[in-house]
């Protein structure tokens, strides 16, 4: 097979990077760090591998030889789709192999919001734990409470798995779709149901979204979603963050609707440095860590390089995105 120019846009793992120049001759360039090298290996790419950076159409621009885009991520909301699809370039993304991790992720932010885990470590680790601690600093129980999914995909379903089989809580979700949970989720048959936005929204303790950014979710969750929570909700977002208005977010916490949120992901990452979300007392923020275990960026990196070699082989990539329904 003749060898091909693959360009890396962030850093993969020594040995898949090793799989890719057993038969390509790679160039690795975080356009992040240096652009102008990003820039330079553009027009002899066939295949980009990478995350976290917009392959927009002024990129797309520059690579008339681009055959294959491989996204070390699930989320495809950096690539720029009908321009893919146009142009006849293929492009494969990381389903599955993150789900436990991500859901992992947002338990642990969940419990974290609820229980005051952060802040009440910072009072141990700043030397203010003096006496016992009084209601003031108590926390809320997470078990028994009710939770409502906005998304209810894979990472969704994971999240629920946990939630009902084992902190006993009542699931609901919201989807557009109806899941078919005999055929995918079997255990959370009884346990998890379709709610509308409305009564989720009425009856949900915990309100987590695992949104994927699109034309249709971008600015969803704003002042009219915040309005509708129970009073003294927790909201977590493990999604996307341009998926909620922040500043509602904020005037729903300052205003006492929300009793807490945690934050995996931002409008804008990272989070500037003047972002009152960045101390809110009430506000548990995360640096998008959802998918970040050793384990899993290695199974996702692995999973981009089969997809890759496989897109340049003429074979189909396992996890090949429908770029047509853009
Ligand atoms: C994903 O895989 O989409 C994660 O959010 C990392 O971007």
């Amino acid at each position: 097979m003749t060898r091909k120019n693959i360009l890396v846009f962030r850093e993969l793992p020594p040995d898949q990077l090793a799989r890719l120049q057993a038969v390509h001759d790679v160039t690795v360039a975080d356009p992040k760090q240096d652009r102008a090298a990003f820039d330079a290996a553009l027009p002899e790419a066939h295949g980009l591998i990478g995350s976290s950076f917009p392959i927009d159409a002024a990129v797309l621009d520059r690579a008339p030889k681009l055959e294959a885009v491989s996204s070390v991520s699930v989320g495809v909301d950096n690539y720029a789709l009908a321009e893919l699809h146009r142009r006849g370039i293929l492009l494969a993304h990381t389903p599955g192999v993150l789900d436990e991790t991500v859901a992992d992720t947002v338990f642990a932010l969940l419990m974290a919001a609820s229980r005051r885990v952060v802040e009440l470590a910072n009072l141990v680790r700043e030397g203010r734990w003096t006496k016992n601690i009084g209601e003031d600093l108590f926390g809320h129980d997470v078990h028994g409470k009710t939770l409502g999914l906005l998304g209810f995909g894979r990472i969704g379903q994971a999240i629920a798995r946990r939630a009902a089989l084992g902190f006993g809580m009542p699931v609901r979700y919201h989807a557009r779709r109806p899941v078919d949970l005999a055929a995918q989720a079997p255990e959370l048959q009884g346990r998890a149901v379709r709610t509308p936005l409305a009564e989720l929204l009425a009856q949900s303790d915990f309100v987590v979204a695992m949104l994927p950014l699109t034309e249709h979710t971008r600015g969803m969750i704003d002042a009219g979603v915040f309005a509708q929570m129970k009073p003294g909700a927790v909201f977590i977002n493990g999604g996307r963050g341009q998926t909620v208005d922040e500043a509602a977010l904020l005037a729903a916490l300052d205003g006492g609707r929300l009793r807490a949120a945690g934050l995996d992901v931002f409008a804008k990452e990272p989070l500037p440095a003047d972002s009152p979300l960045r101390t809110h007392p009430r506000v548990t923020p995360l640096p998008h860590i959802g998918s970040a275990t050793h384990e899993t960026r290695h199974a996702m990196a692995e999973l981009a390089t089969s997809n890759l070699l496989d897109a340049l082989a003429g074979r189909r990539p396992a996890a090949l995105y429908d770029t047509s329904a853009a």
